[in-house]
């Protein structure tokens, strides 16, 4: 037996098993290679109060600012005031941050701008900063003794004692499918956590890696766990356009540094949507660039930086430039095609201050966390934050109770007695596909009430279907995949049509306003109102 199962080896998994007491024994499992995840892959950095002009006060207010209304204000203070530890906690292990003078590592950090800051507060390391922090965390993970790493292992589903058929309900483990020899496993632990990423592969367009299927969120709610405020999905403004290109994401700071959005004719255009122009909040930017391309019946629009110097571009750049150049593009002489694409699942899984779930022993962390920080929309560079800050506080409350009594429990084998190999393989990737489709084209950046009630209608069939297909095949990890992918597909749906006006994220033309008895009102899906008729 395990004290704690991380599952999930993201920014949030790995600092909270390195935060972890080195008595404590740890496994953290990856459905993939140990470093593959949203974490690797972020650009812009990671924002806190780094600079004396900058203040707690200011980043809580752009914070709930970008939110919307729906941001819990105790949540934003307690993230925004543990950031400058989180910033020198990653530099502390050896993460190499951009400094003002590139020579000096002594010099200050040099912080960048994005969306709905008003201040430098992101700490970057060029545009590379996601695979800063996780080959870092990484390195020191594997050279724990007191840290297992299963990468190529799916969690299928938590185990609790409510699903034995006792009165209580707390997690004492999951079920483990082994990828590569298709072994399901039982692995008990005293206490598990769900540090699983977000569920933007809900969406056909996406700036996530593949395995962004919302598995955490999707498991904790079948385990008894309430999920919340799943209707924001959030839309990056600019990924690279490209038939060829899967979703490359062009950072935001290269706005934040000075590039201008432009339509197809060369003007500029966001100043007519808001007046902080190419640096508003990201639901504003991915609004106007959608309406601009409806209305001009275009693929895509363009984002400029090639007025900056050459050297500054490629300095700051470097991997975006590179990416463009593959795809015939040079940044540094040229306007760059860009459209919006699913980015960022700001609802999840409901918990406190210290990343505890409604079930006992159970807790989620980082993206898969519905924790009250981002509200109707997350502010650019709060999301590695969030998984810094909540990773500790989580280590905090599970340090304090590993002195708790010992049991271990006969849990039952996984059964595969009743089910066979699958025939036909075609259900799962039809459906897979099929679920992508409608909700971009029903569930996207503008919604109706009559798109949503078509999403609805789809899923309802698709979730029959893939229930009755998990009852009679056996389990792969592409099928463990789509049952949450469908599931949570059915949440921001369901989501969605509870809330009766437009706010962040969420924008319905049948409803285009806020409504200012809804400020405060996250959306919460109890885990009993279970998605059968
Ligand atoms: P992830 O890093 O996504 O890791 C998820 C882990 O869970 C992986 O190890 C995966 O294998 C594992 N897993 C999932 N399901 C299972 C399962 N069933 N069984 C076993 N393992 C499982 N945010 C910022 O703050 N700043 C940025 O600059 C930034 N840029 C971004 C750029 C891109 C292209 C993307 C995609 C995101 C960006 N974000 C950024 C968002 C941020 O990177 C993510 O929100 C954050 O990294 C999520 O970390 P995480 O630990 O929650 O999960
Ligand atoms: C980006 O670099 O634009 C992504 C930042 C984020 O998602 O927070």
């Amino acid at each position: 037996m395990y004290d704690v199962l991380i599952i999930g080896s993201g920014a949030s998994g790995l600092t909270l098993a390195l935060s972890l007491p080195e008595h404590c024994k740890i496994v953290v499992l990856s459905k993939a290679g140990v470093s593959e995840g949203s974490t690797v892959y972020a650009q812009g950095g990671i924002s806190a109060v780094l600079d004396p002009h900058d203040s707690f006060e200011s980043h809580v207010e752009d914070t709930l600012n970008a939110g919307a209304g729906l941001c819990v204000e105790d949540v934003v203070r307690f993230t925004v005031e543990n950031g400058t530890d989180s910033v020198n906690w990653l530099l502390e292990g050896g993460v190499p941050f951009t400094r003002e003078n590139k020579d000096d590592v002594n010099s200050p950090l040099h912080l960048t701008r994005e969306g709905g800051h008003s201040h430098r507060r992101v700490a970057h390391a060029a545009d590379a900063s996601g695979y800063a922090i996780e080959t870092s965390l990484v390195s020191q993970a594997q050279a724990r003794e007191n840290i297992t790493i299963l990468e190529n292992h799916i969690a299928i589903d938590l185990l609790t004692t409510r699903k034995l058929g006792m009165d209580s309900n707390r997690c004492v483990g999951a079920y483990i499918l082994d990828c590569e020899s298709n072994q399901v496993s039982t692995l008990q632990a005293r206490f598990s956590v769900l540090a699983t990423g977000g569920a933007s592969k809900v969406y056909l367009y996406t700036s996530n890696p593949d395995g962004a299927s919302g598995d955490g969120i999707a498991m904790a709610w079948r385990a008894g766990c309430r999920v919340t405020n799943m209707e924001f999905m959030q839309f990056h403004p600019t990924c690279l356009y490209h038939p060829h290109a899967k979703s490359s994401l062009i950072t935001e700071a290269v706005r934040g540094e000075g590039g201008h959005l432009l339509l197809p004719d060369g003007q500029r255009f966001m100043h007519h949507f808001d007046p902080r122009a190419e640096l508003a909040p990201r639901d504003i930017v991915a609004r106007a660039i959608d309406h601009e391309i409806k209305r001009l019946g275009v693929d895509c629009l363009y984002l400029d930086i090639s007025h900056k110097p050459r050297e500054f571009i490629l300095e700051h750049f470097p991997n975006v430039h590179a990416t463009c150049q593959e795809f015939g593009y040079d940044m540094t002489k040229e306007p760059i095609p860009i459209v919006p694409a699913a980015h960022y699942t700001c609802g999840g899984v409901m918990t406190n201050l210290h990343g505890e779930t409604d079930v006992d022993a159970l807790y989620c962390i980082g993206e898969a966390s519905y924790t009250g920080l981002h509200g109707a929309n997350r502010m650019a560079s709060n999301s590695l934050l969030e998984c810094i800050v909540f990773g500790q506080s989580a280590s905090d409350s599970i340090s304090q109770r590993l002195a708790e009594p010992v049991k271990e429990l006969q849990l039952p084998e996984w059964d595969e007695s009743r089910v066979t190999d699958s025939d036909e393989h075609v259900v799962i990737t039809h459906n897979w596909d099929e679920i992508r489709r409608f909700m971009w084209d029903y569930v996207g950046i503008v919604r109706t009430t009559k798109r949503l009630a078509r999403a609805q209608h789809r899923v309802d069939l698709l979730l029959h279907e893939i229930d009755e297909y998990y009852a009679h095949f056996k389990v792969t990890s592409d099928l463990v995949e789509l049952r949450n992918l469908a599931l949570v597909a059915w949440m921001i749906i369901r989501s969605a049509q509870r809330r009766k006006e437009s706010r962040g994220l969420h924008y319905t033309l049948d409803y285009p306003d806020a409504d200012p008895a809804l400020a405060d009102k996250p959306t919460i899906l109890d885990p009993i109102a279970a998605y059968h008729p």
